[in-house]
């Protein structure tokens, strides 16, 4: 493929709307006009101007009309979260590989703002008419990213929880611990999560032991997004995150001797988690 078709068609968009979502926390909505297509879990690559393209998952997608959900840690992500409607920002995309929804009965773990790619997740399993139970988990109560929209959908096919480190809302306690007993109780196909990856990787081994299929979305260092520059590869088997995944299967996972343990920063040095 030519490299200009890797990279992917860059549109310039305008932001229409911004929603909190928590103090660090925000969404923003713009408008796409070219029509793509987007499986949940994918992503984009967004400019901001001046300062940097970052990996953004796409939390929103109803054409036009589509949403990232930013958490502020840094330079751009402050500059994301500081932008209003009416100002313009770039992206480049869908890439990436997206979560396979062929499940009946789901467990959906999102911890922090890893809610970004789980929530078009949960709307297509529910179109789907897959059974779900969301476990939305963070530190606090005031840092559960989507809790009202959910909350509002709670019903027969939705089963909502909560869980966070200091008790405020839910279970007190690590997403892991409330996972482990929900597994106990109930048979699930298919474990989907996005959030820290020592979170993640304790979710791979309950789910192995509960013989309960198991995709996580990884993040890694992304320069280009579209498996040119291999920043995101991972050891052993030099999967690229950009390509490969982001979603990742647990098969696939046991094979990633990084997962769970190594990440590269930007410029390529190993460091532990
Ligand atoms: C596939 C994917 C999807 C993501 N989805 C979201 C999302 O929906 N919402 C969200 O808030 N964040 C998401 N992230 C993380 C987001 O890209 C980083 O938080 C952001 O790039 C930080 O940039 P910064 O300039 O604000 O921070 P910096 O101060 O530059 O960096 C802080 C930390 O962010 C990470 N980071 C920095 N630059 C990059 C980069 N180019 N690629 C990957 N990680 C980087 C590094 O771990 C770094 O230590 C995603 C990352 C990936 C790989
Ligand atoms: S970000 Fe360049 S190869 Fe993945």
């Amino acid at each position: 493929m030519r490299t200009d078709e890797l990279l992917g068609r860059f549109a310039s968009v305008r932001i229409s709307e911004v929603i909190s979502e928590s103090k660090k926390c925000r969404t923003l909505y713009f408008d796409m006009m070219h029509p793509l297509s987007f499986s949940a879990g994918q992503f984009l690559m967004v400019w901001v101007p001046g300062i940097d393209e970052v990996p953004m998952s796409i939390s929103n997608w109803a054409p036009s009309r589509v949403g990232i959900t930013v958490l502020n840690i840094g330079e751009a992500t402050q500059a994301l979260i500081s932008k209003a409607p009416g100002d313009w920002i770039g992206v480049r995309g869908p890439f990436g590989k997206p979560f396979d929804i062929k499940c009946n009965n789901a467990l959906v773990v999102g911890g922090g703002v890893g809610m970004a790619p789980l929530r078009p997740l949960v709307y297509r399993l529910l179109e789907a008419g897959a059974g779900i139970t969301l476990l939305i988990a963070a530190k606090t109560k005031d840092d559960l990213i989507f809790y009202r929209e959910f909350y509002e959908l709670n019903s027969k096919a939705l089963t909502l929880i909560t869980t966070t480190d200091d008790g405020s809302s839910g279970y007190r306690g690590l997403a892991t611990e409330g996972v482990t007993e929900l597994v106990d109780v109930t048979q699930f196909d298919t474990l989907y999560t996005c959030g820290p990856e020592m979170m993640m990787a304790g979710l791979q081994k309950i789910a192995m032991k509960a013989g309960i299929g198991f995709q996580a979305s990884l993040e890694r260092f992304m320069k280009c997004g579209c498996g040119l520059c291999g920043t995101c590869a991972m050891d052993p088997t030099g999967d690229l995150v950009c390509l490969d995944g982001p979603v990742f299967t647990g098969k696939q996972l046991e094979k990633l001797s990084d997962f769970g343990k190594y990440y590269r920063d930007q410029v390529g040095s190993k460091k532990k988690f």
